[in-house]
């Protein structure tokens, strides 16, 4: 076994207890919580330790770079890395296989004698998972100025708390100023973002290592339903104005539309997009609610539900969010309840860089090319005109976003090979 494959195996292991739930299995590594500060600052060590200089910003985003020995000959670097933060409950890989391949990766290519003629650099972006404060992708969004500083130190997580207090809190100065001194434009040639498939396109093709064409675009819509509390018991059926009967008739109506788009017997979209588990234009999931005052003998005063919405073009994602908030809007008005939907997460449809693909191509041989219904930071780099492409590592079930995640060493392994292609290709 090389010694980057062993270096790849410590680097995992030493990652695989950071905030694991005993209970679960699953990961709860939350941005600027415990667990998800400790796998920064452990990578922060694990870069020094390779000798690659670490800059951080006021978010706490973070790029280790390789700086050639010899003056570069080209200015702009080579970046490549994912996230750390996971979903709540979330998989081991989501991420963390991003950026630990990319230092395995710096490890394999001095093994082979390679030195860079430009920079590699090796990032993490925080809360690209929004599971705290619900944008997705708010590291990377912020470094690109996709949002900017003004727009996200008002969000608030669940308890309450803004942005700028939490970072105050884990002893960082916040998101002033972040674009400028990133400087991508002038310092980032492309971005490669290695990440574990979360589908079963590889799986079903025998492939250990695929290539992204394309991400669906997605977003995020927050579903307030107001309605009337009162006594469970005393209240006749026809007299209540249930906000939870106008949640659950909407959850029921997402889910009917998702269906009738995926099987192309509605106008918005329905067109197929790539092999395997992607095939299928929308997706629809309510996976988060709140309650109040979540009582067990009283009608609910508010509802308020979170609706994940995807399809395989903006068109299609259109349409379906405009027919379930018409659903929606129509059942509440049955029901007597008031409702008001907010988009708070968007993501365009990104298609990766065609040229940087078939250099990959070129070096990849024959790995499959799939579009992927997951959102990436790499999406939000594309999106801001930096030249991107992503590679996929195998997912024998398919299943992310849950403890059950999972790759398999010999696959990772294969990541690492890839990446280190990748990077020799492009850094040469
Ligand atoms: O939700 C997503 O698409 C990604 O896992 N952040
Ligand atoms: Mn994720
Ligand atoms: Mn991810």
């Amino acid at each position: 076994m090389s010694s980057s494959s062993r270096d790849f195996e410590q680097l995992w292991a030493d990652l695989v207890p950071v905030g694991r739930s005993a209970a679960s299995g699953g990961y709860f590594r939350q941005p600027w919580t415990g667990a998800e500060v400790e796998l920064r600052a452990w990578f922060g060590e694990q870069a020094e330790a390779r000798g690659l200089a670490v800059e951080s910003d006021g978010l706490g985003n973070l790029v280790a770079w390789w700086t050639p020995a010899v003056e570069p000959v080209e200015t702009r670097g080579v970046v490549t890395g994912s996230h750390l933060d996971s979903v709540l409950d979330g998989g081991a890989y989501d991420g963390p296989l991003g950026v630990v391949t990319g230092l395995a990766a710096v490890d394999r290519l001095r093994e082979r004698g390679f030195s860079p003629s430009r920079s590699i650099g090796v990032s993490v972006f925080v809360e690209e998972e929004g599971s705290r404060f619900g944008l997705a992708c708010l590291g990377s969004r912020l470094v690109t100025g996709t949002t900017s500083w003004e727009q996200a130190r008002e969000l608030r997580d669940r308890d309450g708390v803004f942005l700028p207090d939490a970072l105050e809190r884990a002893g960082l100065s916040g998101g002033e100023g972040l674009p400028a001194q990133w400087n991508l434009g002038e310092r980032v040639d492309c971005f490669v973002e290695l990440h574990v498939e979360q589908g079963r396109d590889l799986v079903d093709r025998g492939a250990a290592v695929g290539v992204g064409s394309a991400i669906w675009p997605h977003g995020r819509y927050r579903f307030d339903f107001a309605g009337q509390a009162n006594h469970a018991g005393t209240t006749r059926m026809e007299d209540r104005h249930d906000p939870m009967l106008s949640y659950a008739m909407t959850a029921l109506a997402a889910n009917k539309q998702a269906r009738l788009v995926s099987t192309g017997s509605t106008s918005g979209g329905g067109s197929t997009s790539g092999g395997g588990s992607t095939t299928g234009g929308a997706r629809a999931t309510f996976g988060r609610v709140e309650v109040a005052p979540n009582g067990t003998n009283a009608i609910p005063s508010k509802v308020t539900a979170w609706l994940d919405a995807r399809c395989d073009s903006e068109d299609a994602l259109t349409t379906l969010i405009a027919e379930i908030e018409r659903l929606a809007q129509e059942r509440s008005g049955r029901d007597g309840t008031h409702l008001i939907v907010t988009a708070e997460s968007v993501s365009p449809a990104v298609h990766f860089d065609q040229a940087l693909a078939g250099r990959l191509a070129g070096v990849l041989g024959d790995a499959p090319v799939i579009p992927t219904g997951a959102g990436h930071d790499a999406g939000i780099l594309a999106t801001a005109g930096i030249p991107t492409a992503m590679l996929f590592v195998r997912n024998p079930t398919g299943i992310s976003h849950s403890p059950e995640e999972h790759a398999e060493m010999a696959d990772c392994l294969a990541g690492v090979e890839a990446l280190a292609d990748t990077l020799e290709e492009l850094a040469r």
